[in-house]
């Protein structure tokens, strides 16, 4: 579990301005949980992915990683085996120049045998599907391939942890599906371990595949339940603060009693049957 308390974050312009990016937030990320965040900009949830992997330091407040205080667990680097983290841009984190080097990467030094490195390898590109592209170049590929190899390359350290910030926002409607779906399917074969997944994303549609959702605003929780739960009874709030309401449930509280099929609920599914 990932303990967050009271977290501040304030970063300093000049001696004379400062803007407070978090502001006293808490809440947990538990074993095996798929949790998605949205917030409208500027309201922290990069600061707070950060925090998390260890990249940015709170100005007060405490993070603890199953029980480890995260300033312990980043002067040993344990954190590095227990964090993954993709961003918005696949091209500010991949490194190398072949794919299969890339996947491999993380285990360069982590002293890992080579035959168990092949094998790790040539799983986890199957299981991404990018096996037929293991020779090229990340640079000639799509976005959508190149955002599917930066989940591969971090997913191969088996992280605890996997945090996602804006993984789909350069991708178009094909791609972001298929990388919801991967991380379905990531979540669903690893839970068992305690894998949780905490994916931000500017796509409130997006949000609705996972099983609890949390509204950042202003540095703080402004909701934290299910997506089923937050778009239809927090809509006075989605409303106030400019999140978008994903169009399935504005029908279902328009129209009481209306039983829309599931597919339309779950956008990894491109199922129009
Ligand atoms: N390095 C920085 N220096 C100064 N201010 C920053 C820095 N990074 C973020 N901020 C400010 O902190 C606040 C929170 O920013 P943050 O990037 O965490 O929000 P966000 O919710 O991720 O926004 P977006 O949806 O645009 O990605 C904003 O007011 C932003 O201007
Ligand atoms: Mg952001």
């Amino acid at each position: 579990m990932i303990k967050c308390r009271n977290l501040c974050v304030d970063y300093q312009h000049d001696k004379n301005k400062s803007t407070s990016a978090l502001n006293n937030l808490s809440f947990d990320i538990g074993d095996s949980e798929f949790i998605g965040m949205i917030g409208p900009n500027g309201s922290g949830k990069s600061t707070l992915a950060f925090c998390i992997a260890g990249l940015q330091s709170v100005t007060s407040g405490t993070i603890e990683i199953d029980g480890g205080d995260i300033n312990k667990l980043i002067k040993t680097r344990e954190i590095r085996d227990m964090i993954g983290v993709v961003f918005q841009n696949p091209d500010d984190q991949l490194l190398t120049n072949m794919v299969e080097r890339e996947v491999a990467f993380a285990l360069e030094n982590r002293s890992v045998r080579r035959d168990d490195m092949v094998k790790r390898v040539n799983e986890i590109i199957d299981r991404f599907q990018i096996a037929d592209l293991k020779g090229q170049s990340p640079n000639q590929l799509s976005g959508g391939q190149k955002q599917k190899l930066a989940i591969a390359s971090v997913m191969i350290a088996n992280p605890k942890y996997l945090i996602l910030d804006e993984p789909t926002s350069f991708l178009d409607i094909p791609d972001r599906r298929m990388i919801l779906k991967q991380l379905k399917v990531e979540f669903q074969a690893r839970a068992c371990e305690g894998f949780s997944i905490l994916l931000i994303t500017q796509f409130p549609r997006e949000a609705a595949v996972c099983s609890r959702l949390i509204v950042l605003d202003k540095g703080q929780v402004a909701a934290d339940d299910t997506p089923e739960k937050i778009f239809t009874e927090r809509q006075a709030l989605l409303n106030s603060i400019g999140v978008e309401i994903p169009v399935e449930y504005q029908i279902k509280k328009a129209v009481p009693g209306i039983q829309l099929p599931a597919y339309i609920f779950d956008y990894s599914t491109n199922n129009t049957a």
